[in-house]
């Protein structure tokens, strides 16, 4: 399929994840399957006053493309001038949040917030298209609370305004996380527009992955928590999408392998000290259904060197060996 001008080859996407899916976990995720992948989320007031940590934010492999970075604010300005400032670190789209729930974000008028006013929603897309020559995408919800249903009324006018994909979450901000997805607000705003419909929440395995698409025609899909310490789902869905089989899981040898290459990356990509901080929930997350995890969980939440996760693999694969 295509985001503009963009060809992306697959049909599932990593989503964004902050704190999670950084450089080096969306680029493990890309050597699995996952076809397109977006940023953490940036702000645009971090862009414009150069902020250092927002620019490691940004920066991209070469082997991610395409890509997406992904940026988040409320003044139409603000965010043209952040997204034409991301163009420095060559994604090949420039994402919008427009469906953050957490209050540091939509207390401040920004992420899911915006759904509560539609026509700003497009003035924002309208001001970043016009600042980049680049395709501009959105990432939503299902509305703000039962008060701000607007999913397909903001999904409208930033089609109007020149967006070339939707990704929708089918919740609202005051749900986060919690009932099912409603799979009918994917295939509403399907049915009733002209640009590619992504759709996210909830797909975990192949079979949830095969029935979103089949139950709302949406393009494209979205995997996010299903994907932590666990970026072998894009395998087993990739086949099962395109032969129909499910391929077996990835062995505790083969998830030790990849966390091992994760967290080695994170490092090189971000230093030890902060990268070992980082690597700790990552390290539960892939430990996650090990026999005997809590106690090396325990001890994962301690890890200071990479050296010290080295000897906690040894130690791990000694263990399952006996
Ligand atoms: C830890 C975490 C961080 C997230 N950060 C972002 C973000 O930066 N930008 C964004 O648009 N969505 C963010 N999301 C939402 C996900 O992209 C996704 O919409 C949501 O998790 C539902 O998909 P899932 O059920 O596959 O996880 C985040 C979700 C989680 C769990």
């Amino acid at each position: 399929m295509k985001i503009g001008n963009v060809i992306i080859n697959g049909k599932v996407a990593l989503a964004p994840m902050a704190g999670v899916a950084d450089r080096a976990f969306r680029e493990i995720c890309k050597e699995y399957g996952a076809c397109y992948t977006v940023s953490e989320m940036v702000s645009s007031k971090g862009i414009s006053y150069h902020n250092e940590k927002t620019a490691t934010l940004m920066e991209i492999s070469k082997e991610e493309h395409p890509c997406a970075i992904q940026i988040f604010g409320n003044d139409p300005e603000t965010m043209a001038l952040a997204g034409k400032s991301a163009l420095q670190f060559h994604p090949d789209i420039i994402d919008i949040n427009m469906g953050c729930p957490a209050p540091k974000i939509s207390g401040n008028g920004n992420g899911c917030a915006l759904m509560k006013t539609p026509k700003l929603c497009g003035e924002i897309v309208r001001a970043v298209a016009k600042a980049v020559d680049i395709p501009v995408t959105v990432k939503i919800r299902k509305g703000y609370n039962n008060k701000y249903l607007t999913a397909l009324e903001v999904a409208k006018y930033c089609e109007e305004n020149g967006a070339k994909a939707i990704t929708i979450h089918g919740r609202t901000a005051e749900q986060m996380y919690k009932p099912v997805v409603d799979w009918e607000i994917i295939a509403t705003l399907k049915q009733n527009l002209t640009i590619p419909v992504i759709g996210n929440g909830d797909i975990t395995d192949p079979l949830s992955a095969e029935a979103m698409l089949k139950q709302t025609h949406c393009d494209m899909l979205m995997v996010g928590r299903g994907s932590l310490g666990n970026p072998f789902i894009f395998r087993e869905i990739n086949a099962y999408l395109s032969d129909g089989k499910i391929i077996p899981k990835a062995t505790n040898t083969e998830k030790l392998s990849v966390m091992t290459e994760h967290i080695r990356k994170i490092c090189d990509y971000k230093g030890e000290r902060i990268g070992m901080k980082e690597a700790r929930k990552h390290i539960t997350y892939y430990l996650k259904g090990f026999y005997g995890a809590a106690a090396f969980r325990d001890e994962a939440g301690k890890l200071c060197t990479y050296g010290e996760f080295l000897l906690l693999i040894d130690k791990i694969r000694y263990f399952l060996k006996n």
